[in-house]
């Protein structure tokens, strides 16, 4: 099965430099405008769980509104701890709405651990 993409904001709501948390299939993702192209990361910073969407960008990284964690909004690194890294996610724009594209749902499988 192919990737699907959805829409989750009208492109012209989210000027460039602006974010926000969007919710698609009951998770949510940040979504941002850096100099007119959308970027998309996971919305929940992997430190304690604050929300990505709310935080401040500057250049290419957005900083967590909690304790200040930098990412990467184009690759998803912590700049803060590099081994904390968020997840990314394609975007595009079609009839003025951005979209984003994740897997098809899957059925849960049984961890491992
Ligand atoms: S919750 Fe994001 S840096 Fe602490």
């Amino acid at each position: 099965m192919s990737e699907e993409f959805y829409n989750v904001a009208e492109a012209a709501s989210l000027p460039p430099g602006q974010g926000r948390t969007v919710s698609v299939r009951g998770r949510e993702f940040a979504i941002w405008n850096l100099d007119g192209q959308f970027y998309c990361i996971d919305d929940l910073c992997p430190h304690r769980g604050s929300s990505l969407g709310a935080g401040n960008l500057s250049k290419s990284v957005v900083y967590c509104p909690l304790h200040g964690w930098g990412f990467d909004v184009k690759t998803g690194a912590c700049e803060s701890r590099p081994d904390r890294p968020v997840k990314t996610y394609p975007t595009r724009v079609v009839d003025g709405q951005v979209q984003i594209q994740l897997q098809p749902f899957s059925s849960p499988t049984p961890s491992e651990d």
